[in-house]
């Protein structure tokens, strides 16, 4: 099935070859980084040839597959390179030395970057119409809040047209901001769903990125999905679960028990 012209890549991409993403390390699991090629693979295949855009790259990990894919005509890469950034888990995360010019130089030891644009910005500051023509892929990995995805989510909309597909990865830590997302893209019949391990995508204008046979299968077999996102929220409960929390509950309970006892019982 190496129908691209490049038959290494090709038949590499058909594969799902996770080497795709060894040049750099890319914040993704195993799985996240199979889901991710599975998107490409069948993006390429609905299109013959894409332009993706990238909102939150930081050093290229997550780009470098589509840098060397002979079908991905352009790349656009956001990233507002803050020295920390806010996240629901409640802390910031700070990236040292995150810059663009690191990324860049990462890279070109992968292959040209002549197709690479990047923006320095936020996606509220950035000029649609600087982005030039559809991007029938975009991927959202910036920060990691609800309102940040939302804004994300925003630019997205009006950079992939009238059919593509707009992926979050992260998704069990900005699920809120991804449900918000799709309230808003109801009128547009979209088609959502959850990739293991923390990959979530939507299906824009009849995109079927779903037919791709991993994709399908990882849809029969949801409960993979469904399990890494609450795995990955299981130190939640077991927080919740401490000692203190287990005791108030159970006093909790108990007075309720003897009120009810008493609502209940003779006279
Ligand atoms: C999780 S990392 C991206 C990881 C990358 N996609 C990969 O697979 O290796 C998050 C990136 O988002 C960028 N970022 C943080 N806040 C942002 C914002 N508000 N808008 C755009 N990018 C942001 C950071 O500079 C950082 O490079």
């Amino acid at each position: 099935m190496g129908d691209v012209g490049d038959e290494g890549f090709g038949d590499r991409i058909d594969a799902l070859d996770l080497r795709l993403f060894d040049a750099i390390e890319s914040q993704t699991s195993p799985h996240d980084k199979r889901s991710l090629l599975a998107v490409q693979r069948a993006t390429r295949r609905l299109t013959g040839g894409y332009r993706y855009l990238e909102i939150g790259s930081h050093l290229g990990g997550s780009i470098a597959p589509h840098l060397v894919d002979p079908c991905c005509t352009a790349i656009t890469s956001i990233d507002k390179r803050p020295p920390s950034q806010p996240d629901e888990r409640g802390v910031a995360f700070a990236y040292e030395g995150n810059s663009t010019a690191r990324m860049l130089a990462l890279l070109g030891s992968v292959g040209p970057t002549d197709k690479v644009a990047t923006i320095d910005a936020g996606a509220p500051d950035v000029d649609v119409a600087a982005l030039g023509p559809a991007h029938q892929l975009c991927f959202i990995d910036g920060e990691h809040t609800d309102r940040a995805v939302v804004a994300d989510f925003e630019l997205c909309l009006a950079a992939v047209g009238d059919a593509g597909a707009i992926a979050f990865h992260d998704a069990p830590i900005t699920y809120r901001g991804i449900a918000a997302c799709l309230e808003r893209v109801t009128d547009r019949d979209p088609v959502a769903y959850a990739l293991p391990d923390a990959v979530f995508v939507v299906e824009l204008g009849g995109f079927a990125l779903h037919d791709d046979p991993y994709v399908a299968d990882a849809l029969l077999h949801n409960h993979r999905a469904y399990l890494a996102a609450l795995l990955a929220n299981d130190h939640y409960r077991e927080f919740a679960n401490g000692r203190p929390f287990r005791l108030a509950r159970q006093a909790k309970a108990r007075v309720r028990s003897l009120a009810a006892r008493g609502r209940l019982g003779p006279g």
